[in-house]
């Protein structure tokens, strides 16, 4: 986990921020607060939102968005939330209540937009997800797993799945952008429509499948409901086009329907309750 030097966490560092993601007056009608888009029961993401992407070990990324169209750190992500996406109104936020929690948290009671967002990374670094089943197996229950999930993992880490060359390491992602194959047509879109390479048209951001259970709907367009549907897409709906990722095999990965079975069983195992139902992450009012 990478922190700057210049916002260590603190105790009120993080509990500034955690009240600023649940507050509404971060949004200049005063109605909406970042966990109105990312719920705690969700893995901070949300059913009805349908090309949202969920808050889990993002304290790992160094690329945001679908398309990755933010870099930088933490801080610069969410100072981007505050002034650009919220435009919040800093006004609505200098209020006795909130001004004591600026004081506690950087010494004097003066409320900044870099603050504000400096606040919310030290929350962001808290929300972390390790303690699913698969994680317990990872640390030595053997008995963490069924035997359908075991089958899956062991097919998810297969060279006939692939699936682990991109949603890679204990994270699950890479933290990089692929084209899986999902459309025809896929001039300017995608990673490609960042960086204006023709080879990168159609990429989007590897999501974490950490917590995937919760997070539906699925891909950056929420175009699937269920983890039933996306993992026939790998088996048999994959769509060729020139920036198609060689890992993935033209034409799907042929799976049958007990290996289809297997596979969600897996993604299943990876949902962590103790994050979703942790209660230092919840709404603090
Ligand atoms: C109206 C719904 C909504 C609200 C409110 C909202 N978000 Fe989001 N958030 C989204 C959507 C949709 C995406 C994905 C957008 C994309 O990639 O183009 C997203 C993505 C993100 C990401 C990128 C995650 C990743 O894996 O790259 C971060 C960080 C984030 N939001 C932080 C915040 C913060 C902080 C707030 C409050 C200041 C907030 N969001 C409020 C809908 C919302
Ligand atoms: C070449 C890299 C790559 C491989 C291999 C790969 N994925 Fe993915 N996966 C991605 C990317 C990129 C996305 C997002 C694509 C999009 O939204 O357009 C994704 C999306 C998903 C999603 C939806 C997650 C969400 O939150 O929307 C699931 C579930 C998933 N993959 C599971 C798998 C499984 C299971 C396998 C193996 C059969 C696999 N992936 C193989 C890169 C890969």
């Amino acid at each position: 986990m990478f922190v700057p030097e210049d916002n260590p966490s603190t105790r009120a560092g993080v509990a500034l921020g955690r009240q600023l993601y649940y507050d509404v007056r971060m949004s200049p009608e005063g109605q909406r607060a970042c966990a109105s888009c990312h719920l705690q029961e969700y893995a901070f993401s949300s059913p009805a939102v349908r090309r949202g992407l969920p808050h889990i070990n993002l304290a790992w990324s160094t690329s945001f968005l679908w398309d990755g169209r933010f870099e930088g750190t933490l801080e610069e992500a969410m100072l981007m939330e505050v002034e650009e996406f919220f435009v919040t109104d800093l006004e609505r936020l200098r209020v006795p209540e909130l001004e004591r929690m600026f004081d506690a948290a950087f010494g004097t009671p003066e409320v900044t937009a870099e603050r504000a967002a400096y606040a919310l990374a030290q929350f962001q670094r808290t929300l972390v997800s390790d303690d699913s089943r698969f994680d317990h197996y990872l640390d030595g229950d053997d008995s963490a797993l069924s035997e359908s999930e075991l089958r899956g993992m062991s097919l998810f880490y297969s060279e006939r799945g692939e699936c682990f060359h991109c949603h890679a390491t204990r994270l699950l992602t890479d933290n990089r952008f692929h084209n899986i194959g999902l459309d025809a047509e896929v001039t300017g879109t995608g990673r490609g429509a960042v960086t204006g390479q023709a080879r990168e048209d159609g990429q989007w951001k590897t999501p974490t499948l950490r917590n995937v259970a919760l997070t539906a709907p699925y891909m950056h367009d929420g175009r699937f409901q269920t983890l039933e549907e996306v993992v026939e897409f790998y088996s048999e709906g994959v769509v060729y086009t020139d920036t198609l990722d060689t890992l993935i095999t033209i034409g799907g990965f042929r799976l049958s329907a007990r290996e289809q079975a297997d596979l969600v069983a897996f993604l299943h195992s990876l949902s962590d309750e103790t994050f979703t139902t942790d209660p230092n992450l919840s709404d603090p009012n």
